[in-house]
């Protein structure tokens, strides 16, 4: 599974990072900190609830083996 974030789009709502702090990671002024990520397979469930977490539908997901 692969994040892919639309950074441009973020406007620092932080409830990404709230809702699974082990993956979305903020930059110093409260932005998400990486534009596309791996997710180790522990962590899949997480990711899912962080993108679904942001009102800006900021976060997407590809390869999700859940879709398969
Ligand atoms: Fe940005 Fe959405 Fe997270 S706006 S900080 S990606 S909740």
């Amino acid at each position: 599974m692969k994040i892919v974030v639309d950074k441009q789009k973020c406007v620092g709502h932080a409830r990404c990072a709230a809702a699974a702090p082990e993956i979305y990671e903020l930059d110093e002024s409260g932005y998400i900190a990486f534009t596309a990520k791996e997710v180790p397979h522990d962590l899949q469930a997480q990711a899912r609830r962080g993108a679904r977490a942001c009102p800006e539908r900021v976060i997407h997901i590809e390869n999700d083996e859940a879709d398969a």
